[in-house]
């Protein structure tokens, strides 16, 4: 059992760990509310960015954009939000995931490996989902960083393609090198058996940079600002029939918040669908 050096919280030892010969995630009893889930694929893009999919129990249920509460075998674990980032029809469950230096879950969750255990509370909640959003004709989405998670999965939904005309998503990160992950699932859903015919012509990627030269360079609020967004999608941003998601930073979601509601959009939830709804992609 090793011991997190800047919470104490004990983490069992891990069989990729050099140090440590002792068989991977001793047994511990799952939490009562939790699944144990199987780790089934992993790929790493940057030091600071991986995906990795899980078994799906056969009752867990959730709608395309919802986060749920993950964590790994412990006797003290910690449980933190991810967004789902493959679509509600999916066999197993996919999470895009940032790696916290010394972050208490990410600190050991970089290090999974198919066949480890992942814990997964067992209900699904959030806002960015077609639910919360009024009937429209465009759907937008905007992420920045690990903030395009939950719309990996919405862009996968067939469901999104029946309420929406066309879908435009804009992620927004520092470096090149942190865009792949976008890349990869938008080109993947053009080719997906289920949706890859509604995404062909309707789903638009518009990715820029921040502090690597890029296609496109600039903070996503700066290119709304500055009109380029909407020329690159061919279309203004219209509350009359555009709808918008967000997620990122806190400062990230303030400021595009303000952009929008200047321009007249207003936040929904669940319970009072809007033209606009917010979801923070982590706590600062
Ligand atoms: C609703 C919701 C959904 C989330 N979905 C995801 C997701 O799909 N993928 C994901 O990687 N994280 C997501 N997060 C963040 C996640 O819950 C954890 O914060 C993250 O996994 C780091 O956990 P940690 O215990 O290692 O560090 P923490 O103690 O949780 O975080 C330490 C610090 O790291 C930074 N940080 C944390 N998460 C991120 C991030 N995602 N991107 C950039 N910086 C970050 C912040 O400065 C934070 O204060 C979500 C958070 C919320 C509230
Ligand atoms: N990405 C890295 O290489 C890196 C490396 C080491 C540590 N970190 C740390 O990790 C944390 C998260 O970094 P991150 O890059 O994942 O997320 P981030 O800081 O939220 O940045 C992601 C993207 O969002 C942009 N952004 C930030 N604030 C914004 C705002 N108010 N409005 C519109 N766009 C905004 C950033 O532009 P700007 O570049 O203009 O801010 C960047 O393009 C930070 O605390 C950071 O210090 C990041």
């Amino acid at each position: 059992m090793a011991v997190h050096m800047a919470t104490g919280i004990a983490v069992p030892a891990r069989e990729h760990d050099s140090d440590h010969q002792a068989p991977l995630q001793a047994p511990v009893e799952t939490p009562s509310g939790c699944h144990a889930e199987t780790v089934t694929e992993v790929e790493h893009y940057t030091d600071r960015l991986f995906r990795f999919r899980i078994s799906r129990p056969a009752s867990f249920r959730f709608r395309s954009g919802e986060f749920v509460m993950i964590g790994l075998p412990g006797t003290r674990p910690v449980f933190r939000a991810y967004s789902i980032a493959s679509p509600s029809w999916d066999d197993t469950l996919e999470f895009y995931s940032i790696k916290v230096p010394a972050g208490p879950l990410t600190e050991y969750l970089q290090r999974v490996q198919p066949g480890d255990t992942i814990w997964m509370r067992r209900k699904a909640t959030g806002t960015l989902v077609l639910d919360a959003l009024l009937p429209g004709r465009n759907l937008w989405m905007f992420g920045t960083g690990t903030g395009i998670a939950p719309f990996a999965s919405v862009i996968r939904d067939p469901e999104s393609y029946e309420k929406f005309e066309s879908l435009v998503l804009a992620h927004g990160c520092r470096l090149t090198a942190e865009l792949a992950y976008g890349q990869q699932v938008v080109t993947a859903t053009y080719s997906d058996p289920l949706v890859g015919d509604l995404a062909t012509n309707r789903l638009k990627l518009i990715d820029a940079t921040t502090r690597q030269p890029h296609a496109r360079t600039g903070r996503l609020t700066t290119l709304l600002e500055t009109g380029s967004l909407e020329s690159i999608a061919g279309a203004p941003l219209d509350p009359a029939t555009d709808r918008v998601m967000i997620c990122g930073s806190m400062a990230m979601l303030r400021d595009m918040r303000d952009a929008l509601e200047s321009g007249g959009f207003t936040e929904g939830s669940n319970a009072r669908p809007g033209t606009l709804v917010i979801e923070k992609a982590f706590v600062d």
